[in-house]
């Protein structure tokens, strides 16, 4: 039904090998303008600041969660069995462009648009851009089943539990991704002792064989070492810092008239819907160009905030404790900076695995031995110490390395 490649398509890969792609629709999307734009855009926001070889991209991690996907949709047999062609390349698609919308700087943007890139992603997917019209050229009404894949709202719950849930081929590709390019080898799981266990309960629900547990506790522990080693360190918060303070100052100076500012700042700083054309040209190339812009602009706020983006001086960090804020205000106000946008706060915490909140779908879930189904920190030792012990967390406060806040 699906029209194929003249040849199997294969992209190299240092995660995955090989990814293989044998679909029309498949490989139009890669090469569609949209996709091509997540070559200019990084996986991690401001971590490639720490870890110097984490330049991959948004581009790269989507063909991963493809082949991840792809992978799933034909050797695990319980899948195999339970899906339609249709599914299947319904299913492949929404792995392959589920991060379409994402912005410039990763997360951080998405603070500064106050939009998820899910957002994006699905209206790029259905607003009629090149992308839309390749999917529903393949096949009528694909663009609005893959949309719904990515937002959870399609009739076949399974389909979004492979795409993103707690264990899923969004998360597998990119913990191995990042582990990979920063070099953090705790990051590492054994990804294919899980799709050899991955098995379907009730026609809708992925579960895993109790053989696999130790592999998903494996998974979850990755999960658990990358976010504090990598996702929350502070060095990449410090960035997302001084990045979120460059916006707040341009916001303020240009709410009365966005027109002054350099072009793609433009819908940032307006209030109002971002137009895809708009939001096209956001990329990581184009801001570092409008960095070095703003470097020379007559706002000393703006000036100093956008080098110290362009050349990597961040801001200093400490734990957060009202002393040392009081002492760093105190320094600020001393050297005439505005705390407004020299003294930031952040606190970030972070559970690797969430049993009780979320939908059912979402949750990891095990089949025991005797045929019983039991939640995966019902099944696991290591993960219910996890879960149940004190949530970690890390309150920081982010300055000026130069006020010599140590006083
Ligand atoms: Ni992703």
């Amino acid at each position: 039904m699906f029209e194929r490649t003249d040849e199997v398509k294969v992209l190299r890969d240092p995660v995955h090998g090989y990814i293989r792609v044998e679909l029309k629709v498949i490989w139009d999307c890669i090469n569609s303008a949209w996709f091509q734009r997540l070559r200019r855009i990084r996986q991690l926001g401001g971590a490639n600041m720490v870890y110097h070889c984490a330049e991959h991209t948004r581009f790269s991690h989507s063909l991963g969660v493809y082949e991840v996907v792809r992978r799933m949709v034909s050797e695990v047999p319980d899948i195999v069995a339970a899906l339609s062609e249709r599914d299947k390349v319904v299913v492949m698609a929404a792995g392959l462009l589920h991060d379409l919308g994402h912005g410039p700087y990763s997360h951080a943007f998405e603070s500064v648009t106050n939009t998820a890139h899910e957002e994006y992603s699905c209206r790029i997917i259905e607003e009629d851009t090149d992308v839309t019209r390749i999917l529903n050229d393949a096949a009528p009404g694909m663009a609005k089943e893959v949309a719904d894949v990515i937002r959870h709202t399609g009739r076949n719950p399974l389909l979004s539990q492979i795409v993103s849930s707690q264990l899923d081929a969004d998360r597998m590709d990119y913990l191995l991704r990042d582990a990979y390019f920063t070099g953090t080898k705790y990051g590492e799981f054994d990804m294919e002792r899980i799709l050899r266990t991955l098995r379907i309960e009730n026609g809708r629900q992925l579960v895993v064989k109790q053989s696999g547990v130790y592999a998903v506790e494996n998974y979850i522990m990755s999960r658990y070492h990358m976010y504090w080693q990598v996702y929350y360190h502070p060095t990449a918060r410090s960035f997302e810092c001084v990045l979120h303070a460059l916006f707040r100052r341009l916001k303020e100076l240009y709410a009365d008239d966005p027109s002054k500012l350099i072009g793609i700042f433009h819908p940032l700083v307006k209030n109002g819907p971002i137009g895809l054309d708009e939001y096209f040209r956001l990329d990581e190339s184009s801001c570092g160009y409008a960095f070095d812009e703003l470097a020379r602009h007559e706002d000393p706020i703006v000036r100093d905030l956008a080098e110290r983006i362009r050349d990597r001086r961040l801001f200093e960090y400490a734990d957060s404790t009202p002393e040392k804020i009081a002492q760093v205000e105190k320094k600020l106000a001393e050297a005439g900076l505005p705390a407004e946008y020299y003294l930031g706060r952040d606190s970030v915490e972070q559970n690797p695995y969430v049993p009780y909140t979320g939908s059912q779908d979402s949750r990891i879930w095990i089949r025991m031995k005797d045929g019983s189904i039991s939640e995966l920190s019902d099944a696991s030792t290591i993960v219910y110490s996890l879960t149940h012990g004190p949530v970690n967390d890390d309150n920081k406060i982010f300055f000026p390395r130069e006020i010599n806040a140590a006083d």
